[in-house]
């Protein structure tokens, strides 16, 4: 009996392999898939992160026999309408319409019912030879989501999937959640971050960094392929960061990517994978007045030191503004506002969530009643909070 433990334990030690490992270069393709009939760029991503359910078995061979590592991405926590095993929930699993992804609802993540339609898509993954699942939206509790789905449903529920997942012989991520991370670091192998630079909220990884987990991080790019400055300060070098895999990417998570090291690529890709998002709807009023006439730079470069950072708790319930193509809503849950940086006037606003300030920073520099304009990233990145 006991050998028979030992066994089966080294059997899934080695079939889950020390192929997570902190700093490896990672590329992430959600919107297309791969097509391995062409040369995969960028040849050195060692991780790559591609959609389970329009991957194929010979595709993710394929990557596997150039020495990838193959992260499967599909959304757990919400009902996605074009999926073919979508008339498998019913009314009862399904809360609110996610903001800016239509076809989408936040699921009930205690439901019997989603969690064996949950096995079976983890049971296609490993029949499918993927290394690890990545599942998204399992963050209901920081939105609206209809189902009263708390903090603690996300906990078990990544629990239950992350048990499963390894009964199959496959690892399994963290996405986003970050307030869950502490509860869950000793399950996870890795975790996958959109925009923690963004929001200044990189440091909530540290320990997960430090117990040899990497952390797949993606920042949103504005204009791809042009790439601010800015941008790439803020991706690249924000608080917390050390040991991350960076990816600067269109918000459709298409074939493009860039590094922090300054290169760049695109994936061929053939249809497929997840819907893009409606594009972000930017409510910011325009303003008729005249624009600040000193450089805003030159006051917010003078903002304080950023370890005077505080670190609060407060969760916000609603879901950011802010696209978000794979996990849709807010990933924050602790805010790490610095100083207030100085109004540059021209009295348009920017609201909750929305850039108010940094370096080559064209736009509102004023915040909506209630919000200041905060270095999360200073000098390069202030935002309403
Ligand atoms: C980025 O996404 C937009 C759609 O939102 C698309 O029109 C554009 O071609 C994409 N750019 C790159 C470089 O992938
Ligand atoms: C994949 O690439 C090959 C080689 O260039 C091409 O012939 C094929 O049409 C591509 N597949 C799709 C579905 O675009």
């Amino acid at each position: 009996m006991l050998y028979w433990f030992i066994l089966s334990f080294a059997f899934i030690g080695t079939s889950l392999g020390s192929n997570f490992a902190v700093g490896e270069k990672f590329q992430i393709v959600l919107s297309g898939i791969p097509n391995l009939s062409k040369p995969l760029f960028p040849s050195d991503a060692m991780v790559w992160d591609v959609d389970l359910e329009d991957t194929s078995a010979e595709t993710i061979g394929a990557m596997k026999d150039l020495g990838k590592t193959v992260i499967c991405y599909f959304s757990a926590g919400t009902y996605e309408n074009w999926r073919p095993d979508s008339k498998k929930f019913v009314a009862n699993d399904m809360g609110t319409t996610l903001r800016e992804w239509p076809n989408e609802r936040w699921l009930r993540l205690t439901s019997t019912n989603v969690r064996n339609i949950m096995k079976t898509r983890i049971d296609n993954a490993a029949k499918k030879g993927c290394d690890a699942i990545d599942p998204d939206n399992t963050d209901a509790y920081q939105n609206s989501n209809g189902l009263n789905m708390k903090e603690t449903d996300s906990v078990a529920y990544m629990q239950f999937l992350a048990s499963y997942a390894k009964s199959q012989g496959l690892a399994i991520g963290l996405k986003n959640s970050l307030s869950i991370i502490p509860s869950l670091t000793s399950v996870m192998s890795f975790a996958v971050n959109e925009e923690c630079a963004k929001f200044g909220e990189c440091e909530a990884y540290n320990n997960f960094i430090k117990a040899g987990k990497p952390v797949y991080h993606i920042e949103y790019i504005a204009k791809p392929p042009q790439i601010t400055a800015a941008e790439k300060a803020l991706s690249c070098n924000s608080k917390g960061m050390e040991g991350f895999s960076t990816v600067m990417k269109n918000m459709t998570l298409s074939g493009w990517v860039t590094y922090c090291d300054g290169s760049s690529a695109t994936t061929d890709t053939t249809p497929g994978g997840v819907i893009p998002g409606k594009p972000p709807q930017h409510t910011t009023l325009t303003s008729t007045t005249t624009k600040p006439t000193s450089d805003p730079t030159s006051t917010l470069e003078t903002a304080t030191d950023p370890t005077t950072f505080e670190i609060t708790t407060s969760i916000p319930t609603t879901s950011k503004t802010t696209p978000k193509p794979t996990s849709k809503t807010s990933t924050s849950t602790s805010k790490k506002p610095t100083t207030t940086a100085a109004n540059g006037g021209g009295g348009c606003i920017s609201k909750h969530w929305d850039q108010c300030g940094g370096k080559d920073w064209k736009g509102c520099t004023q915040c909506a009643s209630g919000f200041q304009c905060k270095g999360v990233s200073p000098p390069y990145y202030y935002q309403c909070l």
